[in-house]
């Protein structure tokens, strides 16, 4: 039998409106949470996607158990879940979050059983529309590794956006996504240009100085990286969405903080903290703050 328990669906951006009418269209119950600091909350919202229109149901908190997906930016993690952990639904509740880069309290902030969702289907907002760009696929895991999958939310997501695969060690994928975003995004801002145009301005010796350090660092937490596998994923990428402008870059050309501080910050004071040195990482850090205003890790 089909658990019924509705999903709540936070972050309003391109992959969670996404995502929110891709499990609509299977037919279970779908919310959004809008945010609880909003004045005047709508009880419906209207998401567009391609030529479909949708109205969904909005709440402005947690009040039933739930399957909670939240595609938000790495900063509002934290303040998201301490939000969560007030509803007393939250304990019957399954996490499944999505977002770049990496805390550096994860293992305080989440539940062993949270689900981390991984993808590389694009998506981005034109106007008032979500346009679904690259047909990509998915990866859920556990924030602690051994757990079940739990076989409902891996039935729904994959019947709701497939392809997904289930990977008990889903950290290593983090890692290599975090090498990714480390590896494009801050030269994006520095450059103010499209991921294809990247490799005009980096220098090899850089790039692979970057990858090398993260690969010191994963190693350090017991995840095994090649240099050159990261650079061939990160060149791949490059090629795979040359027209795209990366999410750094349109936080930083709409104001909005930068995720600079979990991705290369995250590497450079991680490694720092463990003894460790990744001084390309500490410079893209620096560069893109200086130019951002970013403050460090909230
Ligand atoms: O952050 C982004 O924009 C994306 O994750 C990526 C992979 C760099 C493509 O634009």
């Amino acid at each position: 039998m089909t658990d019924k328990r509705p999903w709540l669906v936070i972050g309003q951006g391109a992959i969670g409106s996404l995502m929110a009418v891709k499990l609509a269209a299977i037919d279970v119950p779908v919310q959004l949470k809008l945010r609880s600091e909003n004045d005047v909350i709508d009880d419906e919202q209207l998401i567009r996607l391609g030529s479909q229109s949708l109205r969904l149901a909005t709440v402005d908190k947690l009040t039933t158990p739930s399957w909670i997906f939240a595609a938000v930016k790495a900063y509002q993690v934290a303040p998201l879940i301490r939000e969560l952990r007030t509803s007393k639904a939250y304990e019957a509740s399954t996490l499944i979050v999505s977002y770049n880069g990496m805390l550096r309290d994860e293992t305080t902030l989440m539940r062993g059983s949270d689900l981390h969702w991984v993808t590389t289907h694009g998506a981005y907002r034109d106007a008032d529309k979500i346009v679904h760009a690259g047909h990509g696929q998915s990866w859920l895991g556990p924030q602690q590794s051994g757990q079940n999958a739990p076989h409902e939310v891996m039935e729904q997501l994959a019947r709701a956006l497939p392809p997904l695969t289930w990977e008990d060690d889903i950290a290593r994928r983090r890692w290599q996504k975090l090498a990714v975003n480390c590896l494009i995004n801050p030269f994006t801002v520095l450059h103010k240009c499209r991921n294809g145009e990247i490799l005009q301005h980096v220098t090899p010796e850089l790039w692979r100085q970057v990858a090398y350090e993260i690969q010191v660092l994963a190693q350090y937490h017991g995840i095994e990286l090649a240099v050159a596998t990261l650079l061939q994923q990160a060149e791949h990428v490059v090629q795979a969405t040359a027209n795209n402008r990366s999410s750094m870059l349109q936080d930083y050309s709409q104001r909005r903080p930068t995720e600079i501080d979990y991705l290369n910050g995250f590497i450079a004071s991680a490694s720092a903290e463990a003894g460790l040195s990744a001084p390309a990482n500490q410079q893209l850090w620096q560069q893109v703050a200086a130019l951002t205003g970013d403050l460090g890790p909230r």
